[in-house]
């Protein structure tokens, strides 16, 4: 994953916004959006954003059960 690839364009959000708001807590696509704007203009980059947050949040709990 490249942190500074921007995900939403419409909120200049980036694949490392959106990893910072999972690795602080957030487990869903709304919270994403709440902490980052991510999604919540054009709505263009949600499919984007959905399978980031997926895998990300997928990728969190598999570190913190180890
Ligand atoms: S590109 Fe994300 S809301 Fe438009």
């Amino acid at each position: 994953m490249d942190p500074n690839r921007i995900i939403c364009n419409c909120q200049a959000v980036t694949a490392g916004a959106i990893k910072e708001a999972v690795d602080s807590g957030a487990d869903t696509v709304e919270e994403v959006q709440g902490i980052t704007g991510a999604g919540t203009v054009c709505g263009a980059c949600l499919e984007e954003v959905e399978k980031l947050v997926k895998s990300l949040v997928a990728q969190r709990n598999a570190s913190q059960s180890s």
